[in-house]
């Protein structure tokens, strides 16, 4: 059976990875988290303090910096997910946190960081078998993906959620600030320059602010069960 190309995209804390996750593992798929790779950039950044305290981005040191660094993901054996590596360091806990979460959109607009990580995402992604989650897998990173969905929900549903992840995590964070940053990334998200965030023409728009995690596993399963009958 052929192996299909499976592209998540959304605003943020939608649950997308861990639909994304859940799928990958029941069809038997490799998951890959796009946005932990702008993350990780994103902490390179903050460890030499490219990030002014004014928010300007010293970008010729990014770009200097980026050229050298190696982005991989591992297996975490205990847990069975994967997690990633900036520079061969397991930084995986790190990149969650509220300093990363609300410095990682400026990072993430600026053209030679997306193209280099779409360059990385495309090879990673070209055999198929995949699911890959973020904000311009459908539009840019793989336009002629077979399976393409775009997830939203309302964003007092997404703080919550988060709100209630980071409490789990033992991360602090207050609901109020999770929500403002919530509302500022998607902004930013949907309006930068460079692969904003939209849904792409073929995309199946899926909100889930009122649907349970099993309800959006079965509309998942059905529709890659269609998807590769139809091959
Ligand atoms: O999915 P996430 O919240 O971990 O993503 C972190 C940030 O990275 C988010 O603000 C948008 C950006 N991102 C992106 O621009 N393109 C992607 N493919 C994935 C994430």
């Amino acid at each position: 059976m052929k192996k299909i190309i499976i592209a998540i995209d959304g605003t943020s804390s939608t649950g997308k990875s861990s639909i994304a996750k859940k799928l990958a593992k029941h069809i038997g798929y490799t998951y890959i988290d796009t946005g932990a790779m702008y993350r990780a950039v994103t902490l390179l950044a903050l460890r030499h303090d490219i990030i002014r305290q004014d928010g300007s981005i010293d970008e010729a040191h990014l770009e200097t910096l980026l050229q050298k660094a190696t982005l991989s993901f591992g297996r975490n054996e205990e847990s069975g997910q994967s997690e990633i590596y900036l520079n061969g360091e397991n930084v995986e806990r790190e990149i969650r946190g509220m300093e990363v979460s609300s410095h990682v959109s400026p990072i993430a607009a600026i053209p030679f960081v997306r193209e280099a990580l779409v360059v990385q995402q495309q090879a990673m992604g070209k055999s198929g078998g995949i699911v890959m989650d973020g904000r311009d897998i459908g539009t840019v990173v793989f336009p002629d993906a077979e399976m393409k969905i775009f997830m939203t929900a309302t964003p007092e549903v997404r703080a919550q959620r988060r709100f209630k992840e980071l409490q789990e995590k033992n991360m602090p964070a207050t609901y109020d600030d999770i929500l403002k940053n919530v509302k500022e990334r998607d902004y930013i998200d949907s309006h930068r320059t460079v692969a904003p965030l939209r849904q792409a023409e073929d995309a199946y728009l899926m909100d889930n602010s009122d649907m349970t995690f099993e309800e959006e596993m079965d509309v998942l399963i059905n529709m890659f069960k269609d998807k590769v009958s139809g091959e």
